[in-house]
């Protein structure tokens, strides 16, 4: 038996207006993309905002459905965007931020993990890592570079992929 241990790197900062311009300019546009969020049944609002290379910057929020496992997650709404229409453009950043007016929220959210694992397999497509933004109006704000940081047993085969 061996026991071994996993570093996750990621960097702080008390407000977006620590960040450099790029990652502060996405993180004003992850809180446009909250305005579109359909989130009736929640009331949780999360707003995403990609970073193209090109500048092109594309905006995911959470959409919900009456019949709940429908909806999905701002994160997916915003990347399979980018899958479907952008794919030769990389992903340089994302930044994600929520709102709801029934709690205030301190920290950031944290993307889930099918968000995570749908931006790894985007990830290793584009052969970049991705710089993930994770922010809210009452919190820090938490940097990392890139998915494999925050998720580092990822599921990916590469025999899977031609
Ligand atoms: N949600 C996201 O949009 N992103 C995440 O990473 C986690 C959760 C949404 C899904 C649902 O509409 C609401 O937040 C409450 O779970």
């Amino acid at each position: 038996m061996t026991d071994h241990e996993i570093k996750i790197n990621f960097k702080a900062y008390n407000s977006i207006d620590d960040l450099d311009k790029p990652a502060h300019d996405l993180c004003l546009e992850a809180v446009k993309a909250l305005k579109n969020s359909h989130s009736p049944y929640s009331k949780f609002r999360v707003g995403a905002a990609l970073l193209l290379q090109s500048g092109k910057i594309l905006h995911g929020s959470n959409q919900e459905n009456v019949a709940y496992p429908s909806g999905l997650c701002a994160e997916r709404v915003a990347l399979f965007n980018w899958g479907a229409n952008y794919p030769d453009d990389p992903i340089i950043a994302m930044a994600v931020t929520a709102h709801t007016d029934e709690f205030e929220i301190l920290q950031p959210v944290a993307s889930c993990g099918s968000c995570l694992q749908v931006l790894a397999e985007y990830e290793k497509k584009q052969g970049k890592p991705i710089e993930i933004i994770l922010f809210c109006a009452k919190g820090p704000v938490w940097v990392m570079k890139g998915v494999e940081t925050f998720l580092p047993f990822l599921f990916f085969e590469k025999r899977l992929i031609s």
